[in-house]
C-alpha cells in the first residue's frame, strides 16, 4: 500500500486539513466577486465541514449596508450562483459569522476602526487574531490598501495575517515592479497571495502530476520530439457589462499575462526539486526568464490582436465590442490575442509555443496541445497523405480530460491509416471534477500554503515577456488598425497567418 509519506506528490497537492479559526476580511465586498464566487465557495466548504465553526467573514465597502442586508445579499448569491443553501440551520449558523463594515479604502481612520472591530470579533468568535485580507477592489487601490493596513499595524505576524491580491497585478512590468516594491515594504512575501483562479482548477493542478508522476511522457517532453505547442483559451462570453475594467485591460492583461502564462509555466518548466511552494515557483520563474516573443523586431510576426464585431452566437444576434454598453465606439481594445513565443533553453530551443485567447468564440474551451514531430521516414507511401503527427491534448475545461492521437491501420485489404484518440475523461473516471477553483485557493491561503499563488518575481517575469507587445498595442491608433473578427468565429484571419507562415495550422476545435 502506498502511504502519504511514500508518495510526496499526494502530500503537496492534496490538502484536506481544516484551517485555524479566522476572519476573512473582504475589501470591495459589495462587488460581484464576493456574491458570485467567494461566499458560494466558502458556504459550500462549510457544508462539507472544511471550515472551522468560528470562521468569520467581514465585508468592507463604502456603501452603508447593515449586517442583515449584507447577509441577505450573500444568501441570494449562494442560492443563485452556488450549489444551493441546503438545510436552513446551516445557513443560519454560517450567516451568524458574517458582518458588514462600511469604510473607505483610502482613509486611515476606517482601518483603525476596522482593527478595533476585528479585535472585538476575536473575543466574540474565538478567531485568535488570524486574518486573511482579500483585496477585491479596483487594482489602483491595491498598493494603497496594503500600505494603510501596514500603517494601522494590522499585519504584524506573517503566520497570522495574510493578504490576497486579485489580478491584474500591475499593468505592465514597470507598474508590477512598483506594486511589488510597495507591498514587499509593508509585509513579507510570505504574507502575499497573488491569486490566479486558474491555478485552483483541478485540471491545472493535474498538469504537474501528469508530467511528473508518469515515466512515459517526460522523456518525450522536449525539442527532440515536440514540434510545437498550442495553448487555447476560448470563451463564448462577450464583455458581460465589464467595460469599465475591460476597456483598460484587453485580452493580454485579462487572460494572457496571468492564466495562460500559468498554463505555459506548468507545461514548460523543469521538474522542481520538491513540492514546496518555492521549489515550484523557482522553476516557473526560470522558464519565464528564458522566454521571449518570437520576433522582437517585427511584432506582427510574434502576435496578432483582434476585436469582435457583431455576429451570431447559438442562433442569437450579439452586438460587436464597440456597441457593448460602456465600450468606446472607436475602441482598439483587443478581445482576441494570438502569440508566438520562443524559449531559449536546452529543453525547448526551436520549439514554438503558440497561444491564443478570445471572447465571443464559437465554443468555451481551454486546452493545451503538444504536437509531436512527424515520423522521420514514412514507409507506408500509400498512406503518406493521410498520416498526421501524434498529438497529446490536455483538456482543461470543459469536457476535462487527456487524449493522445495516433495512427492505426483501418481494417480492410488496402493499406489505409486513420488517426484515433486514446481518451481519458474525468467525468467517467471520477465523476464531474470540482470546478470551483476559489474554494481550493481560499483554503490554501488560510493554511499558509503559497504553492498555487504567484510570487512577486514570477509576476514580473511574465510581464517582462509581454511588455514589448503592450507598448505596441497600447499606443494610440486609429480604430481601423485592429483586425476584426465576427462574433461566433475563431478570430481574425491574420492569426491564421501566424502559424501558416511556419507551415502549421491552429487546431480545428
Ligand atoms: C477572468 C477574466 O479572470 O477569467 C474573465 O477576467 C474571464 O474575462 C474569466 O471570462 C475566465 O475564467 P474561466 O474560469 O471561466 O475560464
Amino acid at each position: 500500500m502506498v502511504t502519504l509519506l511514500e508518495n510526496p506528490l499526494r502530500v503537496g497537492l492534496q490538502q484536506d486539513r481544516v484551517p485555524e479559526p479566522q476572519i476573512l476580511v473582504i475589501f470591495g465586498a459589495s462587488g460581484d466577486l464576493t456574491q458570485r464566487k467567494l461566499i458560494p465557495a466558502l458556504y459550500q466548504m462549510r457544508r462539507e465541514r472544511r471550515l472551522p465553526a468560528q470562521f468569520t467573514v467581514v465585508g468592507v465597502a463604502r456603501r452603508e449596508w447593515s449586517h442583515d442586508f449584507f447577509r441577505e445579499h450573500l444568501r441570494e448569491g449562494v442560492e443563485q450562483f452556488g450549489s444551493g443553501l441546503g438545510a436552513e440551520a446551516i445557513w443560519e449558523d454560517f450567516a451568524k459569522g458574517i458582518f458588514y463594515f462600511p469604510g473607505d479604502i483610502d482613509q486611515q481612520e476606517s482601518y483603525q476602526k476596522l482593527k478595533a472591530f476585528l479585535s472585538e470579533l476575536d473575543a466574540q468568535r474565538g478567531t485568535l487574531g488570524n486574518r486573511v485580507f482579500y483585496l477585491s477592489v479596483a487594482p489602483k487601490f491595491f498598493g494603497e490598501a496594503v500600505q494603510q493596513l501596514g500603517t494601522a499595524g494590522m499585519l504584524p505576524d506573517p503566520h497570522k495575517q495574510r493578504i490576497v491580491i486579485e489580478k491584474p497585478f500591475g499593468r505592465d512590468l514597470g507598474t508590477a515592479q512598483a506594486l511589488n516594491y510597495v507591498v514587499q515594504n509593508v509585509c513579507s512575501e510570505e504574507q502575499i497571495y497573488r491569486i490566479d483562479h486558474y491555478l485552483g482548477k483541478e485540471t491545472v493542478q493535474n498538469l504537474m502530476v501528469f508530467r511528473f508522476a508518469n515515466a512515459i511522457f517526460e522523456p518525450l517532453w522536449n525539442r527532440q520530439f515536440v514540434d510545437h505547442i498550442q495553448i487555447t483559451v476560448a470563451e463564448t462570453v462577450g464583455l458581460e457589462g465589464r467595460a469599465g475594467y475591460y476597456e483598460t485591460s484587453g485580452a493580454l492583461r485579462d487572460m494572457v499575462q496571468n492564466h495562460i502564462m500559468q498554463l505555459f509555466c506548468l507545461i514548460a518548466m523543469e521538474p522542481p526539486s520538491g513540492l514546496d511552494a518555492d521549489s515550484i515557483r523557482n522553476e516557473k520563474v526560470k522558464v519565464l526568464q528564458a522566454t521571449h516573443l518570437a520576433d522582437l523586431h517585427d511584432i506582427s510576426f510574434s502576435a496578432i490582436r483582434g476585436q469582435y464585431t457583431n455576429g451570431w452566437m447559438k442562433g442569437k444576434a450579439v452586438p460587436g465590442y464597440r456597441e457593448e454598453e460602456g465600450a468606446s465606439p472607436e475602441s482598439t481594445t483587443p478581445t482576441y490575442a494570438a502569440l508566438k513565443l520562443h524559449i531559449d533553453n536546452w529543453r525547448w530551443k526551436g520549439v514554438p509555443i503558440y497561444m491564443r485567447t478570445g471572447k465571443r468564440m464559437p465554443r468555451k474551451l481551454t486546452e493545451i496541445s503538444i504536437q509531436y514531430k512527424e515520423v522521420p521516414f514514412l514507409m507506408f507511401q500509400s498512406a503518406a497523405k493521410q498520416v498526421s503527427p501524434n498529438t497529446l491534448v490536455l483538456r482543461i475545461q470543459p469536457d476535462e480530460g487527456i487524449s493522445l492521437r495516433f495512427e492505426v491501420k483501418t481494417p480492410g485489404n488496402s493499406l489505409r491509416t486513420r488517426s484515433v484518440d486514446m481518451d481519458f475523461r474525468y467525468d467517467t473516471a471520477f465523476g464531474q471534477p470540482n470546478t470551483d477553483a476559489y474554494s481550493r485557493l481560499l483554503v490554501d491561503c488560510m493554511l499558509g500554503d503559497q504553492t498555487l499563488f504567484t510570487r512577486g518575481d514570477e509576476v514580473e517575469a511574465s510581464w517582462r515577456i509581454l511588455t514589448p507587445l503592450l507598448s505596441a498595442w497600447d499606443a494610440p491608433a486609429p480604430p481601423e488598425s485592429i483586425p476584426l473578427y465576427e462574433a461566433g468565429t475563431w478570430g481574425p484571419v491574420e492569426a491564421e497567418l501566424l502559424l501558416n507562415r511556419d507551415g502549421r495550422n491552429w487546431r480545428r476545435l
